[in-house]
Parts: C-alpha cells; structure tokens; sequence
C-alpha cells in the first residue's frame, strides 16, 4: 500500500483530524516512563535478544512454527504495539503484522503520523500458533520474559494491546474488549491502552471509528 492509498484510507474512515495532527510527536513528548524492573539484565540490545531466541525450542508452537516472528520496529520507539501472535503470512516471512491486519494496522500507524519503522510491534507469542488457534497459557508464559525483555529495552512511552489476548495477558483482566478498551491502563509501569485487534476490525468495519476513538487517546497521551 503506498503512502498517498494509506492516507486516501485514512481518509476515508474518518481518521485523521488535521488541526490535531503532529507527525513528528515523539519530539514533544514527555520523557520516557521508568524501565520496568529487569528480568534479563544480561541481555543489553534488541539484537542480542533476538539471538538469544534464536531457533527456540522452548514451547509446543516451535514444531509447526517456520519462523520466529521476533518484532520489528524503532529500537526507541515512542509507541509499541502487541498483538496476539503470529498468523500464516508472518510464519512465513518471520515479520510481524505484514498480511491483511497488517495492512490496517499500518493505516492506523499511519494516522496516527508514524511511519510503520517509527514504531515496534510484536505479539505475546513469537510463533504461529497451528491453524490460527489462541495461544495457550504454556505458550504465552513461555514467551512472556521475550515480550518483557523487548520492552524494557525498547522502553516505549505507551503499549497498545492489540485485541483480547494480548489485553488479557497485559493487564490481566479477562473483561470483554468492550470493557477494557479507551481505559488507560499499565503493564510494568508504562501506559497500556488496549483497542480492537486490526483482523477483527477487518471483520466488523464498524467499529473501525471506536478503533480511531482509541488512537486518539494514544495521541492525546503522546503530545500532552
Ligand atoms: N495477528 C497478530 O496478532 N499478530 C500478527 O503478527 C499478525 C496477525
């Protein structure tokens, strides 16, 4: 999708208010929270990290998986995004978000004035759970001190849990997406807003706007 399709796309879906619009706003934000408390101090850069992981054999998901979708992004991004888990085009590529919720993702990056290497994204589980199925508990508290660990080095001003899994496994509520969403929240003492997964915005268009009601938040809290 090229720069001016996002932006006709934004457009169309009501998602972009011009007067509050900064495409820049990692150069007004406050300084950055405090970094969680360390899991794996060892463990000093992103690359380092990836390493580490390397061809995991930790979990159940490393026998179906091809890849280690590991996250990709600014190693100091203002903004993280983290979605449930790796689906059959990210398997196949090892990049996270790169199929059709991807593409909505990137709109919704887009709107909110960051391009998509401006920002990280990850998932709770690093490896495609078959056929799509959630991902088990064993799997997600497996994959847990990965996810910690990219967030405390890449120390975002603000996660936003992408959908029901990884708000529950962020927050530790099991309330309905409904409940959850537009509430600030923390995890490991940074600011966590949990919005609709883009492959369920796919699915119900409609609440695409309550989707962009949520990225206004997360503007808001960027430039305030
Ligand atoms: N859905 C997710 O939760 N993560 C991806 O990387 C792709 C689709």
């Amino acid at each position: 999708m090229s720069r001016r399709d996002l932006l006709a796309y934004c457009n169309d879906l009501g998602w972009r208010d011009p007067p509050e619009f900064n495409p820049h706003p990692e150069r007004e934000t406050p300084p950055k929270a405090e970094p969680a408390p360390s899991t794996s101090p060892e463990i000093g850069s992103l690359a380092d990290l990836k390493s580490s992981i390397g061809d995991c054999q930790l979990c159940p998901l490393c026998e179906k998986r091809k890849n280690v979708v590991f996250g990709e992004g600014a190693e100091t991004a203002p903004l993280m995004f983290v979605g449930e888990g790796p689906g059959a085009e990210e398997d196949r590529t090892g990049r996270p978000f790169v199929g059709q919720a991807g593409q909505l993702l990137d709109a919704m990056v887009f709107a909110l004035g960051f391009e998509r290497n401006q920002v990280y994204i990850a998932n709770v589980v690093k490896c495609r759970p078959p056929g799509n199925r959630d991902p088990q508990e064993v799997e997600m508290s497996t994959c847990s001190p990965f996810l910690d660990r990219q967030i405390q080095l890449i120390k975002p001003h603000i996660i936003v849990a992408l959908g029901r899994i990884a708000a529950h496994r962020l927050t530790g509520s099991t309330k309905p997406m409904r409940a959850l969403r537009s509430h600030w929240m923390t995890y490991q003492g940074t600011p966590l807003l949990a919005t609709y997964h883009p492959a369920y915005l796919l699915r119900s268009p409609k609440e695409k706007r309550t989707a962009w009601e949520d990225m206004k938040l997360v503007l808001a809290k960027l430039t305030e």
